[in-house]
């Protein structure tokens, strides 16, 4: 029985790992949320990583507010760097293999075509800084790690575009939704399972390092909200406008859309595609 401690386990990535939990069998999981596991301070994480023998650490904590992060820069890297920094170093001294996520804001957007792994990272807001600095840290401190970029993560659970629209969905709702960003939509359930899949198996040596992991295809937010409202039988209570304009405080890549190319032929998990993820997870039920 491999042993697996999912850190940051309360926000919504976290509890889609608890959720999937049951289908994976041979892993013991601990689940530890912040006011558990501060992963902060760096004693605390490094006696409890030595304490419990861990296989694998799932990395589910990140300060996540775009915007915000912009005029909270010392937090931002407090939590994605500096931490991230601590859990490597407990990690790579207690032989516990890492799985963090990162994201598709590490890039600059200016590509005209998906981002693959090898492509030169230039982040343009600080959450994508501070991400890529939690990056750094683990590559010079680790060899047994996984990272895995992903974007525009969504569930039922938690602060989220899909979860905001359907909130919002009400009889004369007007969305401006803006065309100018496209990206992937990533069903967060979709990502804990791939994890989950992939630890439950046997993991080579030679898998270890960074790779892109997001739903397959691409879209606008106005194509996401569309499709989201068309699921839920919204569509025609609310009024849907396209917004080539859209201010906001933290500067977007324009293009985020990641390859996959990388992870399907490394492992031999399919990757769905992010409109029938979606209808999914309308079919699974929202919680
Ligand atoms: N959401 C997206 O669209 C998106 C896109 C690309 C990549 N990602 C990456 O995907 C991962 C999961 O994101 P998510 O959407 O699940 O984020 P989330 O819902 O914001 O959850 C983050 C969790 O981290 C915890 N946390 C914060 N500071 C901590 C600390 N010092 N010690 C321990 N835990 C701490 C938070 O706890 P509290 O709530 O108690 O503060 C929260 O439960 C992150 O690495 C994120 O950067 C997300």
């Amino acid at each position: 029985m491999k042993k697996v401690l999912v850190t940051g386990a309360s926000g919504q990535l976290g509890q889609c790992f608890k959720k999937k939990m049951d289908h994976v069998p041979n892993l013991e999981f601990t689940f530890t949320t912040a006011d558990e596991l501060d992963l902060t301070l760096f004693g605390l994480v490094d006696t409890y990583i030595k304490d419990h023998n861990f296989d694998y650490c799932i990395n589910c904590a990140a300060y996540t507010n775009v915007e915000q992060a912009e005029t909270s820069r010392e937090m931002a890297f407090l939590i994605n760097s500096e931490a991230v920094r601590n859990l490597a170093q407990a990690c790579a001294e207690n032989n516990t293999c890492l799985i963090h996520f990162s994201t598709d804001y590490v890039f600059d957007g200016k590509k005209d075509a998906p981002y693959s792994e090898e492509d030169e990272t230039n982040p343009i807001n600080v959450y994508g800084s501070s991400k890529l600095s939690g990056e750094h840290y683990i590559q010079q401190k680790m060899e047994k790690y996984f990272i895995f970029r992903t974007s525009w993560l969504y569930s039922d659970i938690g602060h989220n575009f899909f979860n905001t629209i359907l909130k919002k969905a009400k009889p004369g709702a007007v969305f401006n939704i803006t065309t100018a960003q496209k990206g992937t939509p990533t069903n967060a359930y979709d990502l804990a399972e791939y994890v989950l899949r992939m630890i439950s198996s046997e993991v080579e040596e030679k898998h270890f390092g960074i790779y892109h992991y997001s739903n397959l295809g691409e879209a606008t937010w106005y194509d996401f909200a569309q499709e989201i409202l068309q699921l839920s039988g919204k569509q025609d209570e609310v009024k849907l406008i396209k917004n080539n304009d859209f201010e906001t405080v933290a500067e977007r890549p324009v293009n985020s859309v990641l390859s996959k190319e990388k992870a399907l032929s490394t492992f031999s998990e399919e990757i769905p595609h992010w409109k029938e993820s979606l209808a999914q997870l309308f079919k699974n039920g929202i919680s």
